[in-house]
């Protein structure tokens, strides 16, 4: 790791994620690159109730403060506040309405006052906000206090890309109009071409009057008046799209954002607690593992449940599947087939949660049958794991996009529904005829790239440096 340089300016930035762990994560880590390496003094903002949920998974943390074990030597200053809403609120049940809160309620208010106070009392002075760019009101907040705005986007540049140009779409007639059109989107800079069923499941909804898709379209504006933007991506991954942001803003890509190995473990980010998988697997062959898991978001209904699980048992192949809590919503007692633990015993894990880099990075893990959440992409190109694709909302399906068709690191599961037979004739074609075979070779080449993107002279580690020149003017 690179040395703090004393001879640079500190810079203060405060980071404010959104409270979600593909959002978290990237957040954290990232902070602790700026401490590390870049002479900044973070202030790290989040919320009581995301606070205790991390606590409760993890209760070796139990402190005031997830950085405290990595503290030696950084200045990262941690704040759990309250989000206004009560402790107790189910913000994951009920999703629209918390960010109706963050969108139109008190939120904005109750930030408004946090930053001041920090702006007015802070040593070294405040200078810069590294603002999730789901955040609607994120520049605006920064320009009250004469702050520079880091936009933080945590998805490819692709989809920042297409909700940026929403307003091409609606013209040409592909998003909100009474006849959408089906043909290929060709007229989005930096963007060949694009199939309409590959864009974010928010541009399909038939209702986008929710809490949700205002406050996207919202982001989208106030993201024009943010100094920065910066990309959890690299460079050579999406050129194309890069070089055509730039034309339009300072955009830098300065991914793939992951925890060093120096600090790996020390801070901790889990929302629940993390089962071991590290001694079964260890009793694997090589590559003959599926791992399973559908990131942190991604509610399914009961039969899609059941067909995950049919479809697992059938195929023979040995698996570990994450099935968070409340991955169905409503839960009922028996989510899994009667007596399927005991069918599968030997040959199945099933946990609600776990170590992901740690199982991608281990030999036996032969494919990862993923949603396309776009860190769970980032972790399983690190680990040269071909995926297995099942989208289910969000950038997902524009993710699953680069990895199949542009990456061809990945194959797709199914087309509509899971069900059964597809699940299983798939899993085996996928972890048999595919295994060792050119989805490995094109991983293999984009793991380099990646690599290559974070060494002294790479794109991500000169795209860093060069926000942080822009910041010291
Ligand atoms: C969603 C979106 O799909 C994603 O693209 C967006 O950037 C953030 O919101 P999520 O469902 O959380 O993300 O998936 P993903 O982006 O893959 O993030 C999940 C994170 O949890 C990853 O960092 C992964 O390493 C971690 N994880 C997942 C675990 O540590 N353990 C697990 O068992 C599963």
């Amino acid at each position: 790791m690179e040395a703090p340089n004393s001879d640079k300016k500190v810079h203060h930035a405060i980071v404010l994620p959104l409270p979600l762990q593909g959002h978290l994560n990237p957040a954290v880590n990232f902070s602790l690159k700026l401490a590390s390496s870049k002479n900044f003094t973070i202030t790290f903002l989040t919320f009581e109730f995301l606070h205790q949920q991390i606590t409760q998974a993890c209760p070796r943390d139990n402190s005031d403060d997830i950085f405290s074990r990595a503290r030696t030597g950084l200045d990262i200053r941690y704040r759990a506040i309250p989000d206004g809403l009560p402790l107790e609120f189910d913000r994951a049940g009920k999703g629209d309405e918390f960010v109706g809160w963050c969108l139109h309620g008190g939120m904005f208010d109750l930030m408004d006052k946090e930053i001041e106070k920090l702006v007015l009392n802070s040593n070294p002075k405040v200078d810069v906000l590294i603002i999730d760019s789901f955040y609607p009101w994120a520049s605006k907040i920064a320009k009250k206090f004469g702050l520079r705005s880091a936009s933080f986007w945590t998805e490819p540049a692709l989809v920042f890309n297409l909700y940026y140009h929403i307003h091409l779409l609606k013209q040409h007639g592909h998003f909100d109009c009474p006849d959408i059109r089906k043909d290929p989107i060709d007229y989005i800079p930096g963007v060949d071409s694009i199939d309409p069923q590959d864009l974010m499941s928010y541009l399909h909804d038939k209702d986008i009057s929710t809490n949700i898709h205002n406050s996207i379209f919202q982001s989208f504006q106030e993201i024009r008046l943010a100094d920065y933007v910066l990309c959890n991506t690299v460079e050579e991954l999406e050129s194309n799209t890069i070089l055509a942001l730039q034309d339009i803003m300072p955009i830098f890509a300065i991914g793939p954002i992951f925890q060093s190995e120096s600090l790996e473990n020390i801070v901790s980010t889990s929302l629940w607690a993390k089962s071991n998988c590290l001694e079964w697997l260890g009793t694997k062959p090589n590559c003959s593992v599926l791992y399973v898991s559908f990131g942190s978001l991604a509610n399914f209904t009961q039969n899609d449940v059941v067909e995950i699980a049919y479809g697992l048992m059938e195929s023979n192949v040995d698996f570990i599947w994450v099935l968070r809590p409340r991955t169905v919503l409503h839960e009922s007692n028996h989510l899994l087939p009667m007596g399927f633990e005991d069918l599968v015993c030997g040959r199945g894990m099933v946990v609600p949660w776990t170590n992901q880099i740690a199982v991608l990075s281990h030999p036996a893990i032969g494919g990862f049958l993923t949603h396309c959440g776009w860190n769970s992409v980032l972790d399983s190109m690190w680990y040269e794991v071909p995926m297995l694709c099942f989208p289910v909302f969000s950038d997902q399906f524009p993710n699953q996009k680069l990895v199949v068709d542009d990456w061809k690191v990945g194959i797709n599961l199914c087309k509509e529904k899971p069900l059964r037979k597809e699940i299983t004739a798939q899993i085996k074609s996928f972890m048999i005829q595919h295994k060792g075979n050119e989805l490995r070779k094109h991983i293999s080449v984009l793991r380099k790239l990646l690599g290559n993107a974070l060494e002294d002279g790479g794109s991500s580690s000169k795209n860093l440096d060069l926000f942080i020149e822009h910041l010291d003017q």
